[in-house]
C-alpha cells in the first residue's frame, strides 16, 4: 500500500474526524490498520483528524500514580507506564520522537514533584492527560514514518473548556465540557499545516490555561467537539462493535444492527444501556448536524451505524429494548397531607442534599416514587439508608430493590402503542413496580425485579419483531443481527425459501400472461415434507389439505407418503380426486352437520368428533364405529389471536371436564374411542409446544382404555419476518421422543398444513397506479384483499417483492394495496420498496398456505388463477 495521497487539498477540503479507542491503539497491527483507514479517508479528498484515547490500561495506571503517595512510588509507576510506550516503539522500529520523549519526560516531573504547585485536582488532570498526549504522539510518529505525512496537534489548543454556574472545582477540571461553536479560524489554522492530524480525546484547556480533563466517555466526546468546531463532513467512531444495536447482543444474541439513526434516538439508546457510545459526545453534534458513524476497527467493511438528523422516510419504529439493572426505586408516601403544596419539593431537596439524581418518576395524589440509576449515582447501602432516614421526617419510604429498567426505545412512542398488546401482556406475569413514558416519547420504560431481565429480554425482543413494533423488515434501518456477524457463522435462516429469486425470469414469464396469479413451486413442498420426514418419532404424518387444495401440492405429498386431514366433504372429494391411493384420511370437521359425518363415515376417513352433540342426537349413526375425539386442552396458541383453537374463546374441542360425559355417551353407542386429539393454533414457532400436548393427551389416553394414537395437531409456524427464528425440527423430534419413551404404547400422529406449503407459493400481481396522499404514498396492485385475505384478517406479514426491479435500491416507502373497496384493503405497510412503475410485477411470499384457498370473489373481481413450477 503507498498511503501517500496524489495531489494536495484545496483550502476548503472536507473534514473526516476519526476516533480510536484504546484497544485500537495498543498494538502495531492496530496501527497497521489505523494507517490504512486514515489513508482511505484522505484518499476520498477529506482532511482527516485522528482522535486517539490512550493505549489501555493506561489511565488506569495514571489514577493508580495519582494515588500514590511516595514520590518514589509514584516515579516507579511513570516509568512502567513510559515502557508500555518503549515497547510499542520498539516493536514499530521507531526512534524515539521528540514529542513522545518530552511528554515522558514531563510526566516523570509531574510524578516526582507531586500536586503540590498545581493542586490536587489540577495536578491529577494534568497527569491523566498524558495518556492520550503520549499515544497520540507515538501516533503521530508512526503514521507519518509509514509514509502519511502526520501533524501532532495539542487538542488543549483548540479545545477551550467552559465554566458553568452548577460546576464546583473537581467537575471543572476532571468532567470539563466544552464550547462547540463552528471555528472557522481552526479550520484555516489546520488546514494551512497539513492534511493530516492526530490529537487526544478526553482533554482541553480551560480559561486560565490549566489542562482539564472530559470525564466520562472523553475521547468519544472529544471527537464530537472536533466535529462540531471544524463542521465536518462526519465524524467516525472505530470500535470493536459494528455499531448500535436493537438489544444488549450479550443478552439477545439475534439482536438486529441498527443502521440508521437520529441523534435523539441514538442518545436515548446510549443512555438507556448501550455502551458502545457515551451520550454525552452526540449533543455537540446535533446544531451543526455532523452526522456520527460507529464502524467496528476490525470489520471496517460493515456498515455500521449512522448517527444523524430525522429522517422522516421511515415506518415508525421501536428501535431498541434495553435493559438498565442496579436500578433501586424509593416509594414516597405523604401521611395524611393529600396534595399538599410542597410535598415534591420537599422530598426533592432531600435528594439533592445526598447527592442523588432521580431517573424515573412517578406520581400519585398522595405517592411518589422515583428511581435512581447506579450509572448517574453512588449508590450503596449506606447512601440510601441515610436518604431513607432523612425522607422518613417527611413521609412514609419503602426502598424497593434490586430492581431493572426496561425500555422500549423509538421516536413517537405513543403512536405505537396499539402494536405493543402482545408485548404488554407479557408483563402480566411479572410484578411491574413502574411505568414512565418520557415527555420526549422517545421510549417507555418499565421498571420490574431485576431477576427476570435475562430471560425476559430475547423473548421481548423476538415479540416486539412478531408484532411488527420492532421493524426489522426495514432493510434501510436494521442491519444483520449480532449472531450473523459475530456469532458461530451461522445465520438465522432465511425468513423463507427465496425460490423465487432463482426462478425469477419464469416467474416474469408467467405474469406476462396474466396476473394475479398463484405460482407454487412443488420442490419446495418436497423439501419441507423431507424435512418433517426427519421427525422419528411420528408415526404418521397428515397434511392439513385446508392451507392449500391444490391437485398437484395433494399428489407430491401422496408420493411423499402423507396421509391428509379433511375438515369437509368437499376437501375429502378433493384428495380422492387427486389421489386416488389409499392415503390414510382425517376427517376433523367442527360444527358440521349431520350429512357431512353419514357421509364420511361412508368412505375410508377416521372420523372424529367434538363435542357431545353427535352422540346425544344421532348416536345410532356412528354406532359400533372407531372415532377420534379431539379435546380442548385450554389454552390456545398461534401467530393472530383469531387462529388460535383453544380455551373457552375458541368454539373447538371438547373440554377436558366433559369427557367422561363423552365416554359414557360413547359407551351407550358402542362407539370406541380410538385417537386423541388436539390443535391448538396455527403458526406457532415455539419448539416446546408438541411435546406440551403430546404429553397431555397422553396423560388422557391412560384413563381410556380404547385408545391407541394421539394426534398432536398442527399448527407449525414458518418464520414470516426476517429475523424469525425456524422451528428447529431436530430439537422438536428430541422432545417428541423424550414423550414416546414414556408413552410407547400410543402412536403418534401430526398434520401440519401451512409448514409444508406457505414458502412453496406466491401471489403475482401488477402495478396499477400510485398516490401520494400526506406523507404516505399508495401503491396499488391489481389484487388485494379478494386474493390473499391474511394481512385484512390477521395483520399477517408478507414479504413484497418488484420482480421487476429486483436490483434496483430501496428507495420509496410504500403502502402496497389493492383495488377492493375496503379501508383493509392492504397487503402490506410501510414497505421499502424500489420506484415502481405501472405495469411492474410484484411478488407476495409466503402465499403457498392459506392464500388461494381463502379468496373471494368480492367486488366480482377475478379470482388469481394457480400455476405449479416444478
Ligand atoms: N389441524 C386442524 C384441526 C386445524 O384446524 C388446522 C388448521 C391444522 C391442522 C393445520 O394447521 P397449520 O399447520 O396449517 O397451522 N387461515 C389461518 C390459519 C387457520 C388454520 C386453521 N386450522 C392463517 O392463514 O394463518
Amino acid at each position: 500500500m503507498n498511503p501517500q495521497s496524489p495531489a494536495s487539498l484545496p483550502a476548503d477540503a472536507p473534514w473526516i474526524v476519526m476516533k480510536f479507542g484504546g484497544t485500537s491503539v495498543a498494538t502495531l497491527s492496530r496501527w497497521q490498520n489505523i494507517l490504512e483507514l486514515v489513508a482511505s479517508r484522505r484518499a476520498e479528498g477529506a482532511r482527516v483528524l485522528v482522535v486517539v484515547s490512550a493505549l489501555t490500561g493506561v489511565t488506569d495506571a495514571l489514577k493508580q500514580l495519582c494515588a500514590q503517595g511516595e514520590p518514589g512510588k509514584r516515579s516507579e509507576a511513570a516509568k512502567a507506564i513510559a515502557q508500555r510506550h518503549y515497547d510499542l516503539l520498539d516493536h514499530m522500529q521507531l526512534a524515539m520522537p521528540d514529542t513522545l520523549g518530552e511528554r515522558l519526560a514531563d510526566l516523570a516531573k509531574l510524578a516526582h514533584e507531586g500536586a503540590a504547585a498545581l493542586g490536587e485536582l489540577a495536578w491529577q488532570a494534568q497527569v491523566q492527560a498524558h495518556g492520550e498526549l503520549m499515544s497520540s504522539a507515538l501516533g503521530a510518529a508512526f503514521l507519518s514514518h509509514s509514509g502519511l505525512p502526520t501533524q501532532w496537534l495539542d487538542a488543549r489548543d483548540c479545545l477551550a473548556a467552559i465554566a458553568l454556574p452548577n460546576q464546583n472545582e473537581r467537575t471543572r477540571l476532571l468532567s470539563s465540557m466544552v464550547d462547540t461553536k463552528a471555528d472557522p479560524a481552526l479550520n484555516a489554522r489546520l488546514a494551512a499545516l497539513g492534511e493530516v492530524f492526530i490529537t487526544q480525546g478526553f482533554i482541553a484547556r480551560e480559561a486560565k490555561g490549566r489542562t482539564v480533563l472530559l470525564g466520562r466517555g472523553g475521547s468519544d466526546t472529544s471527537a464530537a467537539y472536533f466535529g462540531a468546531l471544524l463542521k465536518a463532513q462526519r465524524v467516525e467512531i472505530w470500535t470493536d462493535v459494528a455499531g448500535m444495536f436493537t438489544a444488549n447482543p450479550r443478552q439477545v444474541p439475534g439482536a438486529r444492527l441498527l443502521q440508521r439513526l437520529d441523534y435523539e434516538e441514538a442518545q436515548e439508546i446510549a443512555s438507556t444501556g448501550a455502551k458502545v457510545l457515551h451520550p454525552r459526545c452526540l449533543s455537540p453534534l446535533r446544531e451543526p448536524r455532523v452526522p456520527l458513524l460507529i464502524k467496528d476497527t476490525n470489520r471496517p467493511e460493515l456498515d455500521g451505524t449512522v448517527i444523524g438528523p430525522e429522517v422522516r422516510a421511515h415506518a415508525p419504529s421501536v428501535k431498541a429494548i434495553s435493559a438498565r439493572k442496579g436500578i433501586t426505586l424509593v416509594s414516597m408516601e405523604s401521611v395524611g397531607m393529600w396534595q399538599q403544596v410542597g410535598f415534591l419539593a420537599d422530598v426533592f431537596a432531600h435528594f439533592k442534599q445526598h447527592g442523588l439524581s432521580v431517573d424515573l418518576i412517578g406520581s400519585a395524589e398522595t405517592n411518589v416514587t422515583v428511581s435512581l440509576d447506579p450509572t448517574e449515582n453512588l449508590l450503596d447501602s449506606d447512601a440510601i439508608a441515610a436518604l431513607a432516614t432523612d425522607l422518613a421526617k417527611v413521609c412514609r419510604v419503602k426502598v424497593i430493590a434490586p430492581c431493572a429498567a426496561i425500555t422500549l426505545v423509538g421516536r413517537g412512542m405513543r403512536s405505537l402503542l396499539h402494536t405493543l398488546s402482545g408485548v404488554l401482556a407479557e408483563f402480566g406475569q411479572l410484578r411491574v413496580h413502574m411505568i414512565s413514558q418520557s415527555s420526549n416519547n422517545l421510549n417507555l420504560t418499565f421498571v420490574v425485579d431485576e431477576e427476570v431481565v435475562d430471560t425476559l429480554l430475547p423473548h421481548l425482543h423476538e415479540l416486539l419483531i412478531a408484532a411488527g413494533a420492532l421493524r426489522t423488515d426495514d432493510s434501510a434501518l436494521f442491519g444483520p443481527s449480532w449472531q450473523a456477524l459475530y456469532g458461530s457463522g451461522e445465520s438465522p435462516a432465511p425468513a423463507a425459501a427465496w425460490w423465487h429469486e432463482s426462478q425469477r425470469p419464469r416467474l416474469l414469464e408467467i405474469a406476462a400472461q396474466a396476473t394475479p396469479r398463484y405460482v407454487y413451486h412443488l420442490p419446495t413442498v418436497r423439501h419441507q415434507a423431507r424435512e418433517l420426514k426427519r421427525l422419528a418419532a411420528v408415526d404418521r404424518l397428515h397434511y392439513a389439505v385446508k392451507a392449500n387444495t391444490h391437485p398437484a401440492i395433494l399428489k407430491a405429498l401422496a408420493e411423499e407418503g402423507f396421509g391428509f386431514e379433511c375438515v369437509s366433504p368437499g376437501e375429502v372429494k378433493a384428495v380422492m380426486a387427486a389421489v386416488p391411493s389409499s392415503a390414510p384420511l382425517l376427517f376433523t370437521p367442527n360444527f358440521a352437520p349431520r350429512e357431512d359425518y353419514a357421509w364420511a363415515l361412508s368412505t375410508r376417513s377416521t372420523v372424529s368428533l367434538d363435542s357431545l352433540y353427535p352422540l346425544e342426537h344421532w348416536g345410532e349413526l356412528f354406532r359400533g364405529r372407531e372415532i377420534v375425539l379431539r379435546v380442548d386442552l385450554g389454552r390456545g396458541l398461534g401467530h393472530h389471536e383469531k387462529v388460535r383453537t383453544g380455551g373457552s374463546g375458541s368454539k373447538f374441542g371438547l373440554p377436558v371436564e366433559q369427557i367422561d360425559a363423552f365416554l359414557r355417551l360413547a359407551d351407550t353407542h358402542g362407539v370406541i374411542v380410538r385417537g386423541l386429539h388436539a390443535h391448538l393454533g396455527s403458526g406457532i414457532l415455539d419448539d416446546a409446544h408438541w411435546g406440551e400436548v403430546y404429553a397431555q393427551l397422553a396423560s388422557l389416553a391412560e384413563r381410556i382404555g380404547s385408545v391407541s394414537f394421539l394426534d398432536i395437531g398442527g399448527g407449525l409456524g414458518v418464520p414470516s419476518h426476517p429475523g424469525e427464528a425456524p422451528l428447529d425440527i431436530a430439537e422438536l423430534d428430541r422432545v417428541l421422543r423424550e414423550v414416546k419413551a414414556a408413552y410407547p404404547q400410543y402412536q403418534l400422529w401430526m398434520e401440519p398444513g401451512r409448514y409444508l406449503v406457505a414458502d412453496a407459493g406466491v401471489l403475482l400481481a401488477r402495478v396499477t397506479q400510485q398516490k401520494g396522499k400526506g406523507t404516505l404514498r399508495y401503491l396499488g396492485l391489481d389484487t388485494g384483499m379478494n386474493s390473499l385475505i391474511r394481512p385484512a384478517l390477521y395483520d399477517a406479514w408478507h414479504e413484497i417483492v418488484n420482480l421487476s426491479r429486483l436490483d434496483e435500491p430501496a428507495t420509496a416507502l410504500y403502502q402496497v394495496v389493492g383495488p377492493i373497496c375496503e379501508s383493509g384493503d392492504v397487503l402490506g405497510t410501510d414497505r421499502r420498496l424500489p420506484e415502481a412503475r405501472e405495469g411492474d410485477v410484484m411478488l407476495i411470499a409466503q402465499a403457498g398456505a392459506y392464500g388461494k384457498v381463502m379468496s373471494s370473489h368480492y367486488n366480482l373481481r377475478d379470482e388469481a388463477d394457480e400455476v405449479v413450477i416444478e
